[in-house]
C-alpha cells in the first residue's frame, strides 16, 4: 500500500515522524512517502525538527512558503495534485489543523484518494478560528478519523460521521514526546539559559486573535512584564509574534521577559518538562503540559482539547492578561492544578494505527 504522508508546519513533524518510522517497519505492507508542503520554512520552524525528530529528508518538497489563506491553501492544491496524480497513491494521510492540512485532505479527496485524519474529532466550537475551520472541514472529506480522545469521537458522531470510520488510537504527537524523552533529560538548555528546573516559567504565543491586535499584545506584554518579576520568564517568539513586536515597536514593554528564538523540539520540550509552568495560546502544548504534568494556562476563550482541561493541568484563563497574572500568582503561592495522563496517550499510537490500516487495506478500503 503506497502511502503519502503530509506534514508542512511545525505541529505536524512530531505527529507523522513516529507513523512513518512505524510505517518503515513493514515494508511488505506498507510503502510511505513523505511530502513537506513548505507552510514552514525557516530553519527554526522546520529544518531542526527534522534533525531532532530524525526525520528523513521528505521525497517530495513542494515550498510553497508565506501568504494569505486563500493564496497559501491554493499554493498547496496546485503543487500537491501533480504529486497524487503521478504517484497515484492510495492512501493520503494528513495531520493537524493548519493550512497544509486541508489543502492535501481537499486535493486527495477530489483526486479519488482516501483521506486519513491525524487528530480527527477536535472542535472548540469557535469558527474564527482558522484551524476550526480546517478541522471541520478536514473531517468531513476523511474516510479514516483517528481520534486523540473519546470526545473527538463524539464530536464526529454528532456530526454525522458513521462510527466505522472513527478509530481512537490515541495521540500520536506524545508518542514522539515518550521516544525522545530520554534526550529532552538529557539536554543543557536550562542550564545554558542560566535557569534553574522549576523556578521558571516558559511562554508561547502565535495566535492571530492574541498577537495581530496591537492594544491585546501590548496589554500580554505588560502581563508578562507583571510576571517576570517574580520569576524567570523565558519566551522563544514565533515568526508572526516577532514580526508584530517588531513593526509596533513593543520590544521594551515586555520588561525582563526573556525573549529568544523559535527552539528546536529536543530543547523546547526540555524547557516545557522542567519549568514551574507555561504560558500558551497553542494547541499541542496543552497536550505536553499535560503530559509532563506542568501546570499550563491557556490564555484563549476555548480549546479544542478539553480533555487536557478536564484530566490534565490545563487551565483555560481566556485571552485576557489580567486573569493570567491573576492565575500565574495563584500557582507561585503554591495553588497548582494536578491531573492525570489521558487515555491512550502512549507509545503504540502509531502501531495501533498502522493496525487499522492494515484492517482497511484488507476490506478493500
Ligand atoms: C500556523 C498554523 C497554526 C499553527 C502554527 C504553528 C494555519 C492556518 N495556522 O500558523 O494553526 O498553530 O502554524 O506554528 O495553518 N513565518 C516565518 N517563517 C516560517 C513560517 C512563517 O517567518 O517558517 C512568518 C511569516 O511572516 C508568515 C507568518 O509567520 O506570514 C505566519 O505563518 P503561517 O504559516 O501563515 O501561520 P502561523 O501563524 O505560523
Amino acid at each position: 500500500m503506497t502511502i503519502c504522508l503530509v506534514a508542512g508546519a511545525r505541529p505536524n513533524f512530531m505527529k507523522i515522524a513516529p507513523l512513518l518510522e512505524t510505517l518503515k517497519t513493514h515494508p511488505d505492507t506498507f510503502h510511505p512517502f513523505f511530502i513537506h508542503t513548505g507552510q514552514h520554512y525557516d530553519a527554526v520552524m522546520s529544518r531542526v525538527f527534522f534533525e531532532d525528530l530524525g526525520l528523513p529528508e521528505p521525497d517530495v518538497y513542494l515550498g510553497v512558503g508565506s501568504a494569505g489563506h486563500a493564496v497559501q491553501t491554493a499554493r498547496i492544491m496546485t503543487a500537491f495534485e501533480p504529486v497524487v496524480e503521478e504517484r497515484n497513491p492510495a492512501l493520503v494521510v494528513v495531520a493537524g489543523d493548519v493550512n497544509s492540512t486541508i489543502a492535501c485532505g481537499l486535493v486527495a479527496a477530489k483526486c479519488g484518494v482516501p483521506l486519513a485524519h491525524i487528530e480527527a474529532g477536535l472542535r472548540s466550537r469557535d469558527r474564527r478560528m482558522p484551524e476550526e475551520i480546517n478541522r471541520i472541514l478536514t473531517d468531513q472529506l476523511s474516510e479514516l478519523l483517528f481520534t486523540t480522545s473519546r470526545e473527538a469521537g463524539d464530536n464526529l458522531r454528532a456530526e454525522g460521521v458513521a462510527a466505522s470510520h472513527i478509530h481512537f488510537t490515541g495521540n500520536l504527537m506524545i508518542e514522539s514526546l515518550i521516544r525522545h524523552r530520554s534526550r529532552f533529560e538529557q539536554s543543557t538548555v536550562v542550564r545554558r539559559s542560566s535557569l534553574e528546573n522549576g523556578a521558571y516559567a516558559l511562554v508561547t504565543l502565535h495566535r492571530p486573535s492574541n498577537v495581530d491586535d496591537s492594544a491585546m499584545l501590548y496589554a500580554f506584554a505588560r502581563a508578562l512584564a507583571r510576571i517576570s518579576r517574580s520569576l524567570p520568564v523565558v519566551f522563544p517568539v514565533h515568526p508572526r509574534t516577532a514580526n508584530r513586536i517588531e513593526a509596533l515597536g513593543l520590544g521594551s514593554a515586555f520588561g525582563e521577559v526573556r525573549l529568544c528564538e523559535p527552539c528546536g523540539y529536543i530543547d523546547f520540550m526540555a524547557l516545557q518538562m522542567n519549568a514551574a509552568f507555561v504560558i500558551t495560546d497553542s494547541g499541542g502544548i496543552q497536550e505536553e503540559t499535560t503530559y509532563f504534568g506542568v501546570p499550563c494556562l491557556t490564555v484563549r476563550g476555548s480549546t479544542e482539547r478539553p480533555v487536557t482541561v478536564s484530566e490534565g493541568t490545563n487551565i483555560l484563563v481566556g485571552a485576557d492578561p489580567e486573569a493570567l497574572v491573576r492565575e500565574s500568582e495563584k500557582i507561585l503561592a503554591g495553588d497548582v492544578k494536578q491531573g492525570t495522563v489521558p487515555e491512550l496517550w502512549d507509545s503504540g499510537v502509531s502501531g495501533r494505527i498502522a493496525q487499522v490500516l492494515r484492517q482497511w487495506r484488507g476490506t478493500g478500503g
